[in-house]
């Protein structure tokens, strides 16, 4: 099939996507207060190369420069998010006008360059203050990121109108609260259960304050999703793929339908009761008017009695037989079409936007040119997939490649690189790979 732009219909936004974090540098500039992410950065083995996101790719002082190189690859629309701890350092109470300042810099950068804002409040930088508080495993967080959306979507609602409440819940709550494989690095069950539920909380309450403030406003939220497949035909095999795919798929979006938890289909969820209050049920839904896809990978996942709450365990990438990502990731593009009709099967989702997908390949510089063949086959790839998924007729109405640049990629360090454009690191370079040019091409 030819891919062509027009095929995906003139409503269809053409993004780049990255996260305060993973680009800003800047930690300590302008009154910035420290995030869960400096902590555990600065912690000695947490980031497996023992680096840090205290330059990242200097975006704070770049931006310019590269958001022109976002027009200049023909995208319409660039999604970033805003640091907490930039705009409220303690998390809550004192605003840093600063904080705000800078923000305004990159909208009105963003908007002068003819590229629509799309912002996401939280892409896991959590303020430090609020994490000696508990972070997300305190009720009170729901309180205090209201507090926060109310400042963002009134400092920027005039000009923003696109906004993302959380970015991948599931991968904050699992990878930060119950394996500490992400900051704040904690562990059990006792963390992740509260931090699940007041983050499905938050996630309600956010939608609601950017509506009340922001009647015009398109709100999402995203979610990390991977198509699950048991890996074998036994009964056992399949319940822990139902299991597996409750958490990995429908943990966050269902209680935001309106649907509540997937107990049904994981039991160890009944675990989540203490923790709810009456009238919670209700609080957990909100009318998102579209619903962000994030995707890299399926998983295979097979019956493993030990494997703790789902029994389900994945099949690891390399026993699989496909081609593999500098992040030991299976490309198997297909995932992308079979998510898109899972998801569009829910009567609540209206629209769906691909708000990341994108790989990690070794590239290497040679003669100021990065020759990423690979990276372009992946997108054109998952393009096929959604446009099969849209001529099915699934509403999907966006496609965000993660990332613009190479940057930090959490506790991997700098070594994969998602980027369109390469980052020197010791120069602070840019230059434009193949795949960049393929899509200035493509959409031009
Ligand atoms: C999802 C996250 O939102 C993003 O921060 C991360 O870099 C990419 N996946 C790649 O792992």
């Amino acid at each position: 099939m030819e891919l062509r732009k027009a095929d995906f219909g003139p409503q269809f936004r053409w993004g780049v996507a990255t996260a305060a974090y993973q680009i800003e540098g800047a930690v300590e500039e302008d009154g910035r207060g420290p995030s869960i992410w400096d902590t555990f950065a600065h912690t000695p083995g947490r980031i497996k190369t023992g680096e840090n996101a205290d330059v990242a790719c200097d975006f704070y002082h770049r931006y310019r420069e590269d958001l022109a190189l976002i027009r200049e690859m023909n995208f319409q629309a660039h999604r970033f998010s805003l640091s907490w701890p930039r705009i409220l350092p303690e998390g809550r109470g004192r605003v840093n006008p600063k904080g705000l300042d800078f923000y305004q810099r990159v909208i009105d950068r963003t908007l002068e360059l003819g590229l629509e804002p799309w912002v996401t409040l939280y892409h896991w930088d959590l303020p430090q203050a609020l994490e000696d508080q508990g972070g997300w495993t305190n009720r009170e967080i729901v309180g205090w990121f209201g507090e926060y959306v109310e400042v963002c979507s009134k400092a920027f609602g005039d000009r923003v109108r696109h906004w993302m409440v959380l970015n991948e819940p599931t991968v904050f709550t699992v990878l930060g609260y119950l394996q500490g494989r992400h900051a704040p690095g904690r562990k059990g069950l006792s963390s992740f259960l509260p931090a699940v539920h007041h983050a499905a909380l938050a996630q309600a309450e956010g939608g609601r304050i950017l509506r009340a403030n922001l009647p015009e406003a398109q709100i999402g939220t995203t979610f990390s999703a991977s198509y699950v497949q048991a890996a074998g035909p036994t009964w056992l095999s399949r319940m822990a793929a139902i299991q597996y795919d409750a958490i990995a798929n429908r943990l966050f979006i269902e209680p935001a339908l309106g649907l509540g938890y997937p107990w049904r289909r994981a039991p160890f969820l009944h675990l989540l009761r203490p923790y709810i209050r009456s009238g919670d049920l209700e609080k957990l839904a909100f009318n998102f008017d579209f619903i962000g896809l994030q995707t890299y990978f399926r998983q295979l996942v097979r019956f493993d009695p030990l494997a703790p709450a789902t029994w389900a365990r994945e099949v690891p990438h390399e026993e699989r037989g496909g081609e593999l990502t500098a992040m030991g990731w299976e490309v198997w593009p297909e995932n992308l079409y079979h998510l898109l009709k899972q998801f569009a099967a829910y009567p609540g989702v209206r629209r769906i936007v691909i708000t990341e997908n994108g790989v990690a390949y070794p590239d290497a510089l040679e003669n100021g040119q990065v020759h990423d063949a690979k990276r372009i086959a992946f997108i054109q790839a998952h393009l096929r997939q959604v446009r099969r998924a849209q001529q099915e007729g699934v509403p999907v109405e966006g496609y965000f490649y993660w990332s613009l640049m190479d940057n930090f990629e959490w506790a991997e360090g700098y070594r994969p690189r998602f980027g369109l454009v390469y980052v020197d690191y010791p120069t602070q370079q840019r230059i434009l790979k193949d795949s960049a040019l393929w899509f200035r091409d493509f959409l031009g």
